[in-house]
């Protein structure tokens, strides 16, 4: 397939970003009074506003063109076929049939995966209602308090973010915890306060070899048989496992009847939907996390359907595409006005660079564009008391994603009105600006002289036209978070079939994992192997120091 950067709609791109570097937003808004019409879009119950973006229709027409001369549209369906299309394991991609709620079959290697897909979902319920009802008992007989999901990478933060998302549906006397780090604080301080009798560990791992979850695996079993006298038929009442991996559980010592399984053709970062998202589900109850998934699967029908010019995602991605590649963009800041939302950027981080963070293409050629930008963000209003003041003023670009609902989930004073705001403001602000008129006729009547005048305006002119999209939602239920993780799982897809690499492996993350495994017995004083002098040092600093305490 030929480079990105040598489709016609590329060299387009190119040329036309110099007709744009003179314009401002908010010149444009100003002449066209139906500007947000034309540039904002609803699906799913969510308002998708990108009408503070630095395009015009034309650069929109020829993002769209990029799209299709990409070879976008056959991507989808092969994705939606159950095509291989992560070339190098060799796998579908299918997290869409985990929510496809509808009669669709869908296929891998010709067989329809949709019968085990339910299978799992109809005993992810029983199980959930068993233990939600207090029906499910504990080796000693009590009812399950604690549910603590030991799990890292997708195996966590998809489901804590959901989690932790959805709050006000958590049943009250059923409280579930994450564990990922394997540092021991992270275990240690989860597990104070908690009583082995009451405690179910889920244990989700697709691999079930991750070193970090098996070692806090472990150390929670070591745990839980302290607290029964050492009576080993205690695990199968306190322990479950999340895998595609059935011997490796079984070598664990977890009970296959308590195995939940899932498939090779759910990435990681994708499989929140599948039954690692057991741990959401016994915390807002099965019905909760199946409109989860209806949320999703409306975005998924969309994305399969709409025409690219009022496809959300579609749009979502060519709009990156343009900051990344075009305008000079190296990251994406991601802002929820919703504290409940407080995980949203750190799951996105690992869907997003995980996923695009790649530097060869599909035909293993080196790129010689930008792929993936750095996502980061926090919740505001929070963020607009430390980094906003870069983003307002600062020399790097930094598109922004604003995410609100507009009610809350509850009644305390002006709080949410506040909030509201504020995010509605700060959108506002960063196209806006502030002009040097504008500064001077507020500080007119301070009869400052000239000089130090000059540096105050200066100083507090805001430069504005800095884009955002402004994602808007009446209330954060379950069916709405899945439509807006659906959403920035296709955009993430979008950027990477237009950058033709493969976003569904992570080969980047094994080089790392190699050389802990051999420095590991090196710190606990093996024969030292082959380093360099910096690692050298490093390690026989550890060991010394490790001898002292
Ligand atoms: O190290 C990266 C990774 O493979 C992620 O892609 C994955 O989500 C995480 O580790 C956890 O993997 P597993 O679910 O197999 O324990």
């Amino acid at each position: 397939m030929t480079q990105p950067t040598a489709l016609p709609a590329w060299q387009a791109l190119q040329n036309h970003r110099h007709e744009i570097a003179a314009s401002h937003m908010r010149d444009w808004f100003a002449q066209d009074g139906s500007r947000f019409q034309s540039f904002s879009l609803e699906v799913a119950d969510i308002l998708f506003d990108y009408s503070k973006n630095l395009v015009t229709d034309k650069t929109m027409g020829q993002l769209l063109q990029l799209a299709e001369q990409s070879g976008l549209r056959a991507r989808i369906e092969a994705m939606f076929n159950g095509d291989k299309i992560n070339n190098t394991e060799d796998r579908a991609v299918l997290h869409v049939a985990l929510r496809n709620r509808g009669d669709r079959p869908v296929f891998v290697e010709g067989r329809d995966v949709m019968p085990q897909v339910r299978r799992v979902l109809d005993k992810m319920r029983h199980f959930v209602g068993q233990v939600r009802s207090g029906e499910w008992l504990g080796h000693s007989g009590r009812a399950v308090t604690d549910v603590v999901n030991i799990g890292i990478g997708g195996s966590d933060l998809g489901p804590r973010m959901v989690t932790a998302a959805l709050t006000p549906y958590h049943k009250d006397n059923l409280k579930v915890h994450y564990v990922a780090n394997v540092d021991e604080a992270d275990l240690i301080e989860t597990l104070k306060g908690l009583n082995q009798e009451t405690t179910l560990f889920l244990v989700a791992s697709k691999t079930f070899t991750t070193q970090e979850t098996m070692t806090n695996a472990r150390s929670a079993r070591d745990w839980l048989l302290a607290g029964v006298g050492g009576d080993e038929r205690a695990i199968a009442r306190h322990f479950v496992a999340i895998s595609t991996n059935r011997h490796a559980v079984q070598a664990f010592g977890i009970d296959p009847d308590n195995m939940f399984e899932f498939w090779d053709w759910v990435g990681g970062r994708y499989s929140l939907w599948s039954a690692v998202g057991l741990s959401i589900a016994l915390a807002v109850g099965m019905d909760r996390f199946e409109e989860l998934l209806q949320g999703a699967y409306e975005v998924d029908e969309h994305f399969r359907t709409a025409p690219f010019s009022r496809n959300v995602p579609v749009i979502m991605g060519l709009l990156g595409i343009w900051y990344n590649n075009f305008l000079g963009a190296r990251s994406h800041a991601v802002l929820p006005y919703n504290q409940y939302l407080r995980h949203f950027p750190e799951h996105l981080q690992q869907l997003d660079m995980e996923s695009n963070g790649k530097g060869v293409d599909l035909d293993g050629l080196q790129v010689n564009y930008q792929t993936g930008p750095v996502i980061w963000g926090q919740p505001g209003t929070n963020g607009q008391h430390s980094f906003f003041q870069l983003l307002h003023q600062g020399t790097h670009l930094v598109p922004c994603d604003f995410l609100a609902a507009v009610q809350s989930h509850h009644r305390f004073g002006e709080h949410h009105q506040i909030l509201l705001a504020n995010c509605l403001a700060q959108a506002e602000a960063l196209m806006r600006g502030k002009t040097e008129e504008e500064v001077r006729a507020e500080l007119a009547g301070l009869d400052l002289p000239e000089e130090k005048l000059a540096i105050l305006v200066a100083a507090k002119t805001f430069p504005g036209n800095r884009p955002s999209n402004m994602f808007l939602f009446e209330k954060l239920t379950p069916k709405v978070l899945g439509s807006l993780v659906a959403l920035y799982e296709h955009k993430v897809f979008v950027q990477g079939a237009v950058w033709h690499i493969n976003s569904f492996d992570q080969m980047g993350v094994e080089l790392g994992k190699q050389l802990a495994k051999v420095i590991l017995p090196e710190l606990e004083g093996g024969e030292m192997g082959d380093h360099d002098a910096s690692t050298r040092a490093l390690i026989e600093t550890c060991r010394d120091w490790g001898r002292q305490s």
